[in-house]
């Protein structure tokens, strides 16, 4: 068993109580998640008891079929989705009973989302739609602008801090996509595919910057992607099938089985 498929394969084992006794304390637990989707007289049966740990500071990759189920995991993560019954538990906070506004507040100050799609405010400059989020939520201006620019530069757009969303190539705009996720200084980012939209080389070169800023500022990373190449960066990595997450089974060729 190669090393990074024995590391997912422990984590994906369920915890007990000698894991407390070694001090292993999952950032992210989840247990027995399931997810359902009733339209008209059919149950389409998405997740089917999902067990999940993350440590704190860990990369993650979830790879699997299109329709499998990768983005309603990842937004049940991130509260963006409901779940039918298990439990989820992130960043100090036990997601399954909180209301609405609980919910919000836990996403605004635990999670930063990263998308296929890069979201970026078209009338505002890359330093703009990096600090809003932080100045929105009471950071000082000139500290949040700070902040923006340490990013930006992290992700090696020291020279494109002015422009604006069309004047920057695709690559460019997300990694102010990557660099606005951090700025709240989340725990978690959650990326779902984050390098969907680009070409093999810009795709390389966001997946890299992505890893790269996560472990810098010691964020728990989750990339969900099709792109081998992505996930092999990662230090765990799973498929999500008929409603589980097993270990990735690396093929001596790179790719998945
Ligand atoms: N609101 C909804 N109502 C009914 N079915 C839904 C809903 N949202 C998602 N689904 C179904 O749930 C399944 C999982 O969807 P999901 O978007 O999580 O897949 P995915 O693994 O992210 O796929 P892809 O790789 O194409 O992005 C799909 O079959 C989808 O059609
Ligand atoms: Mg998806």
């Amino acid at each position: 068993m190669s090393e990074k498929t024995e590391a997912a394969a422990n984590a994906a084992r369920p915890l007990d109580s000698t894991d407390t006794a070694i001090g292993f304390h999952p950032l992210i637990r989840v247990r027995d998640l399931v997810k359902n989707y009733v339209s008209g007289e059919e149950t389409l049966y998405i997740l089917r008891g999902i067990n999940f740990d993350v440590e704190q500071g860990s990369t993650v990759a979830i790879s699997g079929q299109s329709g499998s189920g990768k983005s309603t995991f990842l937004n049940i993560i991130g509260a963006l989705d409901r779940f039918d019954s298990g439990s989820v538990e992130a960043a100090g906070t036990n997601i399954s009973g909180l209301s609405e506004s609980g919910l919000s507040s836990y996403r605004q100050r635990s999670i930063g989302f990263i998308f296929q799609f890069h979201y970026l405010l078209k009338d505002f400059t890359a330093v703009e739609n990096v600090m809003l989020p932080a100045y929105m939520t009471g950071m000082r201006k000139k500290d949040a602008i700070e902040k923006a620019k340490i990013l930006l530069c992290d992700m090696k757009l020291d020279d494109r801090l002015d422009h604006f969303p069309s004047q920057l190539s695709g690559g460019e705009r997300q990694r102010v996509a990557v660099a606005r996720a951090m700025v709240n200084d989340p725990d978690i980012i959650l990326a779902d595919e984050p390098t969907g939209n680009l070409d093999p080389k810009n795709s390389a070169m966001v997946a890299e910057l992505l890893y790269a800023g996560a472990e810098k500022w010691s964020k728990t990373l989750i990339v969900v992607t099709h792109d081998e190449k992505v996930a092999c960066r990662a230090k765990i990595r799973y498929v999500l099938e008929n409603g589980l997450l097993g270990p990735a089974q690396i093929s001596s060729f790179g790719g998945i089985n």
